[in-house]
């Protein structure tokens, strides 16, 4: 079995990945979201510290498990130790990294330095032995780091189609939250808001709307939300207090309209990568954090029966961040011995050869 690591950004995991079925066996994850939701966004000082603390913590529950398996040797199943080196957070990554490093060189075993956003990808195949792509897969990934679309034609040909100019769908979300004094992580928050409004939303831009590129942007509407909170503010409060603030209703009408506005971004530029490239591929799947939004898994589906699509998520529980995905990954890297040397550095963007360009 392979153990993997995941500390690309704010969650410790650790899991336990069988390589002949690809099945999870264990799977343990500490969060920090409360440690960073005073400041609006991860702090990486803060995230490192807690890493530190954490991933110690996620071995001994780890090895706990595995000596119920094999009590006198409990290392002994064992055959290579997996972890997420790129993109992410330096600061997080080498702290996994260091771990690995620590396990590899002390039990003897192979290392496997891993892609955290093929990791995302591979969310849509754990516990299944085969990643069942059909004639290809689309994939819409969207976390705090990326929005991406990706065409998967099998393991070693995975191309980046279109990414963000600037922000991502989910740290627009976190933007939007903090804007508001809502905490941090953003995109639960914003969505639980806007799910309680139904009343008229606000005008908001659409980005790159007559821009041909396929491509996404989300710090226009960004500060469309800024300039909108500022006006509202104004108009909630006419005795001039000295710190504003806005009304609840009035939170609630910007969470929707923001909302409404970032999704129609996402399907407008999907609906054109479908049109374009329908022939490419027969499933869809939609990974990452963000992907557990409700208004966007609700309008792909949509789009995905529209275009007589297979429509492919991952378990809740595997869209955010974790190292049951890293495992699953793993086993497809394990089977080709795409071994990594102890000293492999960490990368906080992907590498060339992760990806080919342009389809
Ligand atoms: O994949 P993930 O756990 O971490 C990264 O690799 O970045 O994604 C976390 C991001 C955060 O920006 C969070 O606000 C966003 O996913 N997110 C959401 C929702 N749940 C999490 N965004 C929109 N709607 C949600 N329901
Ligand atoms: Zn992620």
């Amino acid at each position: 079995m392979i153990l993997s690591i995941e500390s690309s950004c704010d969650d410790s995991s650790l899991a336990l990945t069988r390589i002949a079925d690809c099945k999870l066996l264990f799977h343990t994850k500490l969060s920090q979201d409360s440690h960073h939701s005073h400041f609006g966004g991860v702090v990486p000082e803060i995230a490192s510290r807690l890493h530190a603390e954490n991933l110690p913590l996620l071995l001994s529950r780890l090895i706990d498990f595995l000596r119920t398996l094999s009590p006198n040797a409990p290392f002994a199943p064992l055959k290579a130790i997996a972890v997420t080196n790129r993109p992410g957070l330096s600061v997080t990554l080498s702290e996994g990294m260091c771990m690995a490093n620590a396990l590899a060189l002390s039990l003897d075993l192979p290392l496997l330095c891993l892609n955290h956003l093929k990791g995302h990808i591979y969310s849509l195949f754990i516990d299944t032995p085969h990643a069942h792509i059909g004639e290809g897969l689309g994939v819409l990934l969207v976390s705090g780091g990326h929005t991406q679309i990706l065409h998967m034609r099998d393991y070693e040909h995975i191309t980046l189609v279109a990414q963000s100019l600037d922000d991502s769908f989910g740290e627009s979300f976190d933007k939007v939250a903090k804007m508001l004094g809502l905490g941090y992580p953003g995109g639960p928050i914003v969505e639980s808001y806007a799910t309680g409004y139904s009343g008229a939303l606000l005008p908001m831009p659409i980005p790159l709307l007559h821009d041909k590129r396929l491509a996404y942007s989300f710090s226009g509407l960004k500060n469309a939300v800024r300039l909108e909170i500022a006006k509202m503010q104004a108009h909630d409060n006419t005795h001039q207090e000295a710190q504003p603030t806005l009304r609840e209703e009035t939170k609630h009408r910007i969470c929707a309209s923001f909302q409404e506005a970032a999704c129609t971004h996402i399907l407008h530029k999907l609906r054109i990568y479908f049109q374009q490239h329908s022939v490419q591929f027969t499933h869809f799947g939609v990974v990452g954090g963000a992907s557990a939004n409700t208004l966007l898994r609700t309008r792909i589906e949509s789009l995905c029966q529209e275009f007589g699509k297979t429509l492919m998520l991952a378990p809740l529980e595997f869209c955010s961040d974790n190292a049951a995905m890293i495992g699953r990954l793993a086993c497809e890297a394990y089977m080709r011995k795409e071994f990594s040397p102890l000293n492999d550095t960490i990368s906080p963007k992907s590498l060339p050869q992760d990806f080919e360009n342009g389809l």
